[in-house]
């Protein structure tokens, strides 16, 4: 052969069966078939072989697979984003004229896409008190076609009676959707509760390092597998296996670091307790947290995440200048990773709430936390 005909057929042979103790990087969009009665088109790459690498190489069944194992899941979908994964669940269980139920506490880009990218496709979502509990019954009617849930909620914490919402939407044939990213898809058992899809961003405690953007989508029966999937395959989530490997790469440390964010968020929450400029700590392992007792019954463990309220008397003006005085804490977006962060809300309303620019989020990472809380102690100080 030519040279150039080599480039692209090599008969080269180097040994087979390399035994990594990790999962190798595959790389891949065409997969090879043996012969032309092998060939398939099907998403379903679990029962009929390779097809795509749309549909995940084995890097990235191999994650999904995981977290599947880990949540109890029938199967795992791992999709671009948790943004991606709200938007699969959203479209594989809502059509024009439905009606879909979601906590006012829920995730600040799932409320835009309700008020946006569903209210274009006609589909009516509309908002719930997320302590509503049993009380869901109300709201649901005859075209309801998702609830869902979020617990704690974002921003403002609040832990909602899942198991209340799963048993009044089953009685009515309504399925639930948990975006569990709070409890890392552990600390909260989501399919032990009912849930019937429970959606992570994979991006949070999962990647655990700031460095990646992936999300899950995982079903709790074959006929969920057929529904989520189908939706899945025809808005074409793929996901880069190199992205699926550093989440693998997380997940061996997930529980080492959970542990050690637990209990820095505890100390720290604790602290900023009991400090007079602050009114109230959204933490929900602590009592004033909205769904405390919920959390208690419900969660083994709580995360790097919570918020805090200062009290009326510090003017929502000196909020910046505190934010700014921080050293240890960066300012951005996001959280679960091994940094620091820090993020203002002047704006922040929930319908039976204004909290008049006064709440700030924290996301504890794995600093010394007697450092930590030096540095709030420091930027408080600089508050008189
Ligand atoms: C609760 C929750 N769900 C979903 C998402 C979206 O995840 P991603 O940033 O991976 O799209 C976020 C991101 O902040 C989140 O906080």
């Amino acid at each position: 052969m030519h040279w150039r005909s080599k480039l692209l057929h090599s008969r080269t042979h180097t040994p087979k069966d390399f035994r990594s103790l990790t999962v190798p990087v595959y790389r891949g969009s065409t997969v090879l078939f043996d012969q032309a009665a092998d060939i398939v088109d099907d998403w379903r790459q679990r029962t009929h072989g390779y097809t795509y690498g749309l549909y995940g190489s084995p890097t990235v069944l191999e994650l999904g697979a995981r977290i599947a194992e880990i949540e109890g899941a029938h199967h795992c979908f791992v999709v671009p984003g948790g943004q991606a994964a709200i938007a699969t669940t959203y479209l594989a269980f809502c059509k024009a004229g439905s009606h879909c139920l979601l906590p006012w506490s829920a995730y600040g880009s799932n409320q835009e896409m309700a008020a946006g990218l569903m209210k274009g496709l006609g589909i009516e979502v509309e908002a719930y008190d997320p302590l509503i509990g049993a009380g869901i019954e109300r709201m649901i009617r005859p075209n309801t076609a998702l609830v869902w849930t979020e617990s704690p909620g974002s921003v403002t914490m609040e832990i909602q009676d899942v198991p209340a919402i799963v048993a009044a939407a089953k009685a009515r044939g309504v399925p639930v959707a948990l975006d569990n990213t709070y409890a890392a898809g552990v600390l909260f058992d989501a399919f032990q509760h009912g849930v019937d899809v429970s959606v992570q961003a994979v991006t949070k405690y999962i990647g655990g390092h700031s460095d990646i953007l992936l999300g899950s989508v995982s079903v709790a029966s074959a006929p969920l597998y057929e529904r989520v999937g189908s939706a899945w395959a025809q808005l074409g989530m793929a996901v880069s296996p190199d992205d699926a490997s550093l989440a693998l790469r997380g997940l061996q440390t997930l529980g080492v670091r959970l542990e050690r964010l637990e209990s820095s968020a505890l100390a720290v929450a604790t602290w900023l307790k009991a400090r007079p400029e602050v009114e109230s700590v959204l933490h929900p392992a602590l009592p004033e947290c909205p769904g405390h007792e919920c959390w208690k019954r419900d969660f083994t463990g709580s995360a790097s995440v919570f918020s805090f309220v200062f009290r009326p008397q510090v003017p929502s003006a000196r909020i910046a200048s505190f934010v700014d005085a921080l050293t240890l804490f960066a300012k951005g977006f996001s959280w679960g990773g091994t940094a620091s962060l820090v993020m203002v809300y002047p704006t922040l309303k929930r319908p039976d709430r204004d909290f008049g620019g006064r709440l700030v989020r924290l996301n504890i990472g794995l600093e010394e936390p007697e450092d930590l809380i030096q540095d709030l102690d420091r930027a408080l100080e600089s508050l008189r």
